[in-house]
């Protein structure tokens, strides 16, 4: 099976995870827009969607799908995300698209929030080939950075290629990639990166997802808490 295959068969069992009427997050990524076309084809089943990813967003709306307002809305169903990678404790990194603020408050909202992966994004235990993403207040940039040293960081101002300046986020502030080798304990590293003030949130994400649905060639596989 191609690693196409292996997306297209996780959003086909995501998409027989979500109850009729209900409200579902969909984060971004290109497993993502295999399940938008699933449900695209089931408008009988009324499922509305939240998302954090502009990108979503678009196709959502360009496929005839009901998208709610984040603001408005305080409670999700279900809710499905792609990431760079998830170990066997559920932890995972998030780093592309630099949307993992509204991400997590996606994830936190949601009764279940399920990574639809491939075996390529699974390793028993994070391995850090990624950079973790903060986004940060642009005032908070030089004790950011300072502080990211202190914890053994490598910190990284991201910017777009050939753009002058910072790359901003959606919601308007700078993203710092910060790259670690030899993580020993990553529940505590994400505690001491989310309490630097002038963090607004990284993009590991620990205690966040509830299952992830695993794509391989032997089949799709639980993974659970
Ligand atoms: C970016 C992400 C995306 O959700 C993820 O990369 C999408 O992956 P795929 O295209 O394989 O579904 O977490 O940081």
């Amino acid at each position: 099976m191609s690693e196409t295959d292996l997306k297209r068969e996780c959003a086909k069992k995501a998409l027989a995870l979500i109850p009729d009427h209900s409200i579902v997050g969909l984060g971004g990524g290109s497993t993502i827009r295999h399940l938008i076309q699933f449900i695209k084809e089931k408008p009988e089943r009324n499922i509305q969607v939240v998302t954090p990813s502009t990108q979503t967003r678009r196709l959502c709306l360009a496929n005839g799908l009901t998208v709610l307002h984040t603001e408005a809305v305080d409670h999700i169903d279900l809710a499905f995300d792609g990431c760079d990678q998830v170990d066997e404790q559920l932890n995972a990194l998030k780093s592309g698209g630099g949307i993992h603020t509204l991400e997590k408050l996606i994830a936190t909202m949601a009764d279940e929030y399920i990574l639809l992966v491939d075996q390529s994004k699974y390793a028993p235990t994070l391995t850090f080939e990624k950079p973790v993403v903060l986004e940060l207040l642009a005032e908070a940039q030089a004790y950011v950075t300072h502080q990211v040293k202190q914890l053994g960081g490598r910190p990284v101002m991201r910017q777009s290629e050939g753009k002058d300046g910072f790359t901003i986020s959606d919601n308007g502030h700078p993203l710092m990639d910060v790259f670690f080798q030899n993580v020993r304990n990553i529940r505590q590293l994400n505690r001491e990166l989310a309490s630097i003030r002038g963090v607004i949130d990284t993009s590991l994400f620990v205690n966040v997802a509830t299952k992830a649905l695993i794509a391989g060639k032997d089949g799709i596989k639980w993974l659970n808490k």
